[in-house]
C-alpha cells in the first residue's frame, strides 16, 4: 500500500557521500493521524480536520499520533540521509513550547470519530480508534494509559505563537525512518507531545485530512539508493522511486535512473472554473488552473458535467431607485387610486450578464420594474389598488400558464405549475379579505381591487406575493416593492428627505451564464444566492453627497440573514425599524436583519473626503446563526462620497413618542413551538406546534392584548412575522430541553434599544424564547403568521390566527360564528343574532364612510350614524394628528387642531394613572392645553374617583356606547374588559 508522495522538492540534494550516490527525495502526506484526551477513554478525532498536543486549562492532555508509508515510497535498502517533518499550526492557546516526537511503539488506530468544529474535544471514539486507553478502541489497550512510546524524544522543535509551518529535523529521526524502511513492521509512526506540567498550553495542526490540501502534515526523505532505480508515475501524477526495472511501480515507470526531483510526471488535468460572467470551463493542470485565477474542480474531471458558477464583478453598477408609483386617481401621498400589474420583463441585473426574465410590477399600461415601484401614502389617506397578474410569456406575448421556475407539488396549495400570484402589503393593517390571504390567488388574466386605509402608525411596509406553497418562487422571480407610508410628524422631524432617502431592497440571488435565475428544482430548506443585489443590481455604487442620508433597508431576501456595518466601522443611528420610527435615534456599528425585516438607518457621509469608498458589507453567516464565515456573502454596496454638501442638519433628539404595550394588560399568553419535522414527500418540513395551515387554534378577541412566546427548538433563527398587527418584543430568553421540556436559562433580556419599537418580524434565535406583545384591532377574519424564510413558510411554517368580535357571554378565544347566539346579556350591545351583531361589531366599515361600524347602534350600517360621522375621522384613527404627543381623544371636537385643549395628557390619555382600575378621568378641571406632564396629574388621582368610576359617556368618553370605537387606547380595552366582568358578576 502506498500512500503516495504528493509534492516532489524542487531541489535535489548533491551530498557526495559516495561518487556515485545520487541522492533522492521524495515528500509524502502521512498514513494515519490522530489525538489522545486524557479526559476520556472514549474521545478520539480519527477523521477530524486537525490533532492537538498541550494541556487544556482543565488540565487535562492531547497528545497527537502520527506514522508515514516509509517503506511504500522509499526503495528497500536505501541509505536515509535526512528526514523532515513539516506541520501547519492552525491555531494555539500560548507562545513558544517545545513539542516533540516520540517513536510509538505499539500499533494503534484512526477511526472515523471527526469532532467537527474547532474539534478540541474531539469526539466519541469509533471502532480502531486510538483513544487514551486504547490504541484499538475498545478492545485493544495500550499497556500504559497515555500511549506506549520510546522515552526520549527523536526530535523536537520550539512551535511559536504564530500559526503556519513548523519543522521538525534530527539524527534520531532520521534513525526511526531508517528503521521504518528496513523493517515495515515496526513502524507505529510518532507520539506527538508537550510538556505537560502547566495548563492553557494548547497546539493544534492539521490533520492528514484536513481540506486544504497545501497544509497536510508532510515528510521530506532524503535517501541513497542501493541498486539502480527509477521514477514511478502514479495516474494521480505523483512521483515515488521504486528499484529497476520498475517491478512494484503501481504505475508507469519511468525508467533507470530517472527521478522524482524534479516531478516529471505527467500532470492529471480536470475542469477548472474560471471567474467570470459566462462561467467558463476549462480542462486544464490544477497548476496552470490557478496560474490562470481559476478554481480547479478534480482530476479527470470534465467540463461536460461541470457547473462553474457565475462569478461577478462587485461595484459596477449604480444603485437604482425604484420610480415613485403613480395612480390612476388622486396624487402620491393622498387619497388615490393605483393599478398595478405584474408583468414578464427582461432586466439588466449586472453589466456583464445577459438580461434576465423577471416579474415586476407596473403602474401603467404597459411594462413594468423588479423591484416595483414604491407607493407613497399617507396616515389616514386611504388608497385602492387594483392589483393585476398580467403576466405572459416573453416570448409570445400568451398569458403564462406555467411559472417560470420548477413548482415542487410537495407543497402544501401548491396542486399545479400555473403561477398563482397572491398580493400582501407587508406590515399593513389591512380587513382579511385585503390582506393577501394565501388562497386568495389571482391568475393571470385576473385582478382584485385591494382597500388599504392606511390607519395605522407611518412605517416601511412593503408588499411582495403571498401565493400559498409558490411564495418563493414569486418573490424570487420580483415580486416585492416598497410602500412607504408618513404622516406630518414625521415630515416635520427635519430628517433626510428627498434625494437623500433611500430605499435599500436587500435580495441574494444566483445565476445561471444566460442571466436566469439559478432556483433548485426540489424544495430545499434555504435557498442562499452567490450574489446580493440592492434595488435589482447585483452589488450595485451609489454616489452620495457629503451629508446625512435615510437608508430604509429591507431583507427582502427569501432565506439570508444580513448582519450590516460600514467596512470603516463608523457607527450610524437606526430611527426606526417595521413599525416605524423609534422614540429616539439610536445609535449602533452594526444591525441584523433577517427576512421580512426593515431597519430605517441614518448614515452620516459629511466627515469624508470627496473619492472616499465605503462598502455596506455583510458576516451573517447562512444559515443563520451558523458558524462564523460559513456561507457569508461579504458585500453588498458601495458609497463613494462625492465633493458636494448634502443633508448637514442634525438628527432630532426624539422622534416619536412610543406608546408601550404593558404585558399587565394581556388576556392569554400563548406558546409557539418552532420545529423541524420529517415528512414523507419532500423529506422535511418546518412546523408551528407540529399544525398545519389549514388547523386554526388562535382567537384574539378584538380589542385585546396577547403576549406571544416563540419557542424555537430547531439550530437556525426563525424570522417570525404577524399579519394585522405591530408588536412589541419584550425579551429573549435561553432554553434547554431537560427530558423533552423547554426549561429556561437564566433571566429573560430585554430587546436593544434598537429593537423596542413596534415591529412586525422578530428574529427568533436557536434555543431561545422570544416574548411579543399585540393588540389585535379593527378588523375581524384570518390572517397568517409564519416563518418569513420563504423556504420554510411554503413548507409549511406557517398558519393562521383568527380575530373574532367581543362575545356578549364573556366567552373568550372562539370563532366568531359561534359567539353569543342565544346566549344575550343585556347590556352588551349585541343584539339577539350574530347576523347583525357582525355587521356592526365586526370591526368592517359596512357603510363605506371610514369608520368602523359601532356595535350597538342600531343605524350603524347607514351614512347617517350619529357616533360614526361625528366627530371627523382625524380624532378617532388613534394617531396624535395635531403632533402633541398625544394620541387624539375621539369624542373631542377640537382634537383635530393643533391648539386643542382637550387632549389632556393624563386624565384623559386613557390610561389608568392612579391605577384604581378605572380610566382617569378629570370632569374638564385640568385640562392644561395638551401640555405633556412628566408625572401623573394628581387631580385625575383619588379625589376623582368619584368622576372615573361614573364616567360613562361623558368628557372622558368611555362609557359603554363607546366601547367599540376605534382608537388603539389600552385603556378602552381594559375598560370593556371591567365593564364585561361587572356584567358577568
Ligand atoms: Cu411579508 Cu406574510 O409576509
Ligand atoms: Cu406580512
Ligand atoms: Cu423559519
Amino acid at each position: 500500500m502506498r500512500t503516495g508522495c504528493f509534492v516532489a522538492l524542487a531541489a535535489s540534494a548533491v551530498l557526495g557521500l559516495a561518487a556515485a550516490a545520487r541522492a533522492d527525495v521524495v515528500t509524502i502526506g502521512a498514513s494515519q493521524d490522530n489525538t489522545i484526551y486524557s479526559e476520556s477513554g472514549a474521545q478520539s478525532n480519527g477523521a477530524g480536520d486537525y490533532f492537538f498536543a498541550g494541556t487544556t486549562r482543565d488540565g487535562f492532555h492531547r497528545r497527537g499520533l502520527i506514522s508515514f508509508d516509509v517503506a511504500g515510497s522509499v526503495p528497500p535498502g536505501s541509505l536515509i540521509t535526512n528526514v523532515s517533518l513539516t506541520l501547519y499550526l492552525s491555531r494555539t492557546r500560548t507562545g513558544d513550547q517545545t513539542v516533540s516526537l516520540h517513536r510509538a511503539v505499539a500499533a494503534w488506530g484512526e477511526g472515523t470519530s471527526n469532532a467537527g468544529g474547532e474539534e478540541g474535544g474531539g469526539a466519541l471514539a469509533t471502532t480502531g480508534d486510538a483513544t487514551w486507553t486504547h490504541r484499538l478502541y475498545p478492545a485493544t489497550p495500550w499497556s500504559a494509559n497515555g500511549g506506549d512510546y520510546a522515552g526520549t524524544a527523536s526530535g523536537s522543535t520550539v512551535v511559536g505563537n504564530g500559526t503556519g509551518f513548523f519543522a521538525w529535523s534530527s539524527s534520531g529521526m532520521t534513525a526511526d525512518v531508517q528503521a521504518w524502511l528496513d523493517g515495515p513492521a515496526s513502524n507505529y509512526g510518532w507520539l506527538v507531545r508537550m510538556p505537560e506540567g502547566t495548563t492553557r498550553v494548547t497546539k493544534r495542526f492539521n490533520s492528514r485530512t484536513n481540506p486544504d490540501a497545501t497544509r497536510r502534515p508532510a515528510l521530506t526523505i532524503t535517501f541513497i539508493p542501493v541498486s539502480p532505480t527509477g521514477a514511478c508515475c502514479a495516474t494521480d501524477g505523483s512521483c515515488s522511486v521504486v528499484t529497476d526495472p520498475g517491478g512494484s511501480c503501481g504505475g508507469t515507470y519511468q525508467g533507470a535512473g530517472t527521478s522524482c526531483t524534479p516531478n516529471l510526471c505527467p500532470q492529471p488535468s480536470g475542469a477548472c472554473c474560471l471567474p467570470d460572467a459566462s462561467a467558463t470551463c476549462t480542462e486544464l493542470t490544477a497548476a496552470s488552473c490557478s496560474a490562470q485565477g481559476g478554481t480547479y474542480q478534480a482530476d479527470f474531471q470534465a467540463c461536460a458535467v461541470t457547473d462553474c458558477p457565475v462569478v461577478l464583478e462587485p461595484f459596477v453598477d449604480a444603485l437604482p431607485l425604484p420610480a415613485v408609483a403613480q395612480p390612476t386617481v388622486g396624487t402620491p401621498g393622498g387619497a388615490a387610486s393605483y393599478t398595478l400589474a405584474i408583468r414578464e420583463v427582461a432586466q439588466q441585473l449586472h453589466r456583464d450578464l445577459p438580461p434576465t426574465t423577471v416579474w415586476g410590477f407596473g403602474d401603467g399600461p404597459t411594462g413594468a420594474t423588479y423591484p416595483g415601484p414604491t407607493l407613497e401614502v399617507s396616515s389616514g389617506e386611504p388608497v385602492t389598488v387594483t392589483w393585476v397578474n398580467d403576466l405572459r410569456e416573453l416570448a409570445t406575448g400568451q398569458l403564462r400558464t406555467e411559472h417560470v421556475l420548477p413548482v415542487d407539488t410537495c407543497m402544501h396549495g401548491a396542486i399545479d405549475a400555473s403561477p398563482r400570484t397572491v398580493f400582501h402589503l407587508h406590515g399593513g393593517h389591512v380587513q382579511s379579505q385585503y390582506d393577501g390571504y394565501p388562497e386568495s390567488t389571482i391568475l393571470p388574466g385576473q385582478q382584485a381591487v385591494y382597500e388599504y386605509g392606511n390607519l395605522q402608525l407611518p412605517a416601511t411596509l412593503w408588499y411582495h406575493d403571498h401565493a400559498l406553497g409558490i411564495t418563493r418562487l414569486n418573490v424570487m422571480m420580483g415580486l416585492a416593492g416598497f410602500y412607504l407610508l408618513r404622516d406630518a410628524l414625521e415630515q416635520g422631524l427635519g430628517l433626510p428627505a428627498g434625494e437623500y432617502e433611500i430605499p435599500l431592497a436587500i435580495q441574494d440571488r444566483s445565476f445561471d451564464p444566460d442571466g436566469s435565475f439559478e432556483y433548485p428544482e426540489m424544495w430545499h430548506e434555504h435557498f442562499f444566492g452567490n450574489t446580493v443585489l440592492v434595488n435589482g443590481k447585483v452589488w450595485p455604487v451609489l454616489q452620495v453627497k457629503r451629508g446625512k442620508y435615510r437608508l430604509r433597508m429591507l431583507d427582502g431576501s427569501n432565506s439570508r440573514t444580513y448582519r450590516l456595518r460600514l467596512s470603516n466601522g463608523a457607527s450610524f443611528q437606526v430611527i426606526g425599524m417595521e413599525g416605524g420610527l423609534l422614540p429616539a435615534p439610536v445609535t449602533v456599528s452594526e444591525v441584523t436583519l433577517g427576512p421580512g425585516e426593515r431597519a430605517d438607518v441614518v448614515v452620516d457621509f459629511a466627515p469624508y473626503a470627496a473619492g472616499t469608498e465605503i462598502l455596506l458589507v455583510n458576516d451573517a453567516p447562512a444559515p443563520f446563526p451558523g458558524t462564523p464565515g460559513v456561507g457569508v456573502v461579504p458585500n453588498v454596496m458601495k458609497f463613494v462620497v462625492t465633493s458636494a454638501t448634502g443633508h448637514t442638519a442634525a438628527l432630532p433628539a426624539s422622534l416619536r413618542p412610543l406608546e408601550t404595550l404593558d404585558p399587565l394588560d394581556a388576556v392569554v399568553t400563548r406558546d409557539f413551538d418552532l420545529a423541524k419535522a420529517s415528512e414523507p414527500c419532500a423529506g422535511t418540513r418546518w412546523t408551528i406546534n407540529g399544525l398545519a395551515f389549514d388547523d386554526i387554534t388562535e382567537f384574539p378577541e378584538l380589542g385585546t392584548t396577547e403576549i406571544w412566546r416563540f419557542v424555537n427548538r430547531s439550530g437556525v433563527t426563525h424570522p417570525m412575522h404577524m399579519h394585522l398587527v405591530m408588536f412589541q418584543v419584550l425579551d429573549r430568553q435561553a432554553f434547554e430541553v431537560v427530558n423533552g421540556n423547554v426549561t429556561p436559562i437564566g433571566s429573560p433580556v430585554p430587546p436593544p434599544a434598537h429593537e423596542a419599537g413596534w415591529k412586525d418580524t422578530v428574529q427568533v434565535g436557536p434555543n431561545e424564547i422570544v416574548r411579543v406583545i399585540a393588540r389585535f384591532e379593527r378588523y375581524t377574519g384570518r390572517f397568517p403568521y409564519h416563518c418569513h424564510i420563504l423556504e420554510h413558510e411554503d413548507h409549511e411554517m406557517m398558519r393562521q390566527f383568527e380575530t373574532v368580535t367581543a362575545c356578549g357571554d364573556g366567552v373568550r378565544g372562539i370563532p366568531a360564528e359561534q359567539c353569543d347566539d342565544g346566549n344575550q346579556v343585556p347590556d352588551d350591545g349585541c343584539s339577539a343574532s350574530c347576523q347583525i351583531e357582525n355587521e356592526c361589531a365586526d370591526g368592517v366599515d359596512n357603510d363605506g364612510d371610514l369608520r368602523t361600524d359601532h356595535p350597538n347602534d342600531t343605524g350603524c350600517s347607514s351614512a347617517t350614524d350619529f357616533l360614526e360621522t361625528t366627530p371627523t375621522r382625524q380624532c378617532d384613527n388613534g394617531l396624535d394628528d395635531d403632533g402633541d404627543g398625544w394620541v387624539d381623544v375621539p369624542d373631542d371636537p377640537g382634537c383635530q387642531t393643533p391648539t386643542s385643549t382637550t387632549e389632556n395628557p393624563h386624565c384623559q390619555d386613557g390610561v389608568d394613572n392612579d391605577g384604581d382600575g378605572a380610566i382617569d378621568f378629570d370632569g374638564g378641571a385640568s385640562r392644561n392645553g395638551g401640555v405633556p406632564l412628566a408625572q401623573p396629574d394628581p387631580q385625575c388621582g383619588a379625589a376623582f374617583v368619584g368622576s372615573e368610576a361614573a364616567a360613562s359617556g361623558g368628557g372622558c368618553g368611555l362609557g359603554p356606547e363607546l366601547l367599540f370605537l376605534v382608537p388603539p387606547l389600552a385603556a378602552l380595552r381594559r375598560a370593556r374588559r371591567r365593564s364585561a366582568r361587572v356584567v358577568l358578576e
